[in-house]
């Protein structure tokens, strides 16, 4: 009989519960669903391929193509395109049929001129305040309080050079990249 009496007890506890938690889990959706569009607020966009990687594109838009590039500029050059976000990033021609695997953002780092490439001086000149970089873009003359931003600069299967985000340590400085 106390096993009955027990049966008869347990689905009202089991109902019970099973109202609690469809209760528990509805908040929590709620909770969750509402939170969602602030979770993604923080999180940054993907921005294209595998480890965020895009096509360098020319001045129309178009996918750099690296055997057409490397036959267009000569050893030594820095070449704006346009890479991640669609800042302009030099591809830097290391010879005459390979690209450096970096790429320099040319968005200076005092107040966001773009900074063009003297070859004559050898380094980056800011045209706004003189700052000045090195043609590594490390900085080496302010007021341009940091270094210019790294990319890893690759060309995949389809001969296209893709432009991918750089979250390592920067090379030049030994410090975490500021940019990421
Ligand atoms: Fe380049 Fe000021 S914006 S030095």
């Amino acid at each position: 009989m106390t096993q009955v009496s027990g049966a008869s007890d347990a689905p009202s506890m089991g109902r019970r519960q099973f109202m609690n938690l469809l209760t528990f889990g509805s908040a929590t959706g709620v909770a969750l669903g509402a939170l969602y569009p602030v979770v993604r607020y923080f999180i940054p966009p993907s921005s294209g391929g595998a480890g965020g990687s895009v096509p360098a594109q020319d001045a129309q838009g178009n996918p750099v193509i690296a055997s057409e590039f490397l036959a267009a500029h000569n050893v030594g050059d820095r070449v704006l395109a346009q890479g991640l976000k669609g800042d302009p990033t030099y591809l830097i021609v290391d010879s005459g049929d390979s690209l450096r695997n970096y790429g320099l953002n040319a968005v200076c780092t005092h107040l966001g001129c773009v900074v063009p490439w003297q070859a004559s001086e050898n380094k980056f000149i800011c045209p706004c305040h003189g700052s000045q970089y090195n043609e590594q873009g490390k900085v080496v003359r302010g007021p341009a309080p940091l270094s210019l931003a790294l990319a890893h600069v690759e060309v995949d299967g389809k001969d296209t050079v893709t432009v991918a985000p750089w979250t390592e340590t920067d090379f030049r400085t030994n410090e975490n990249p500021w940019w990421a």
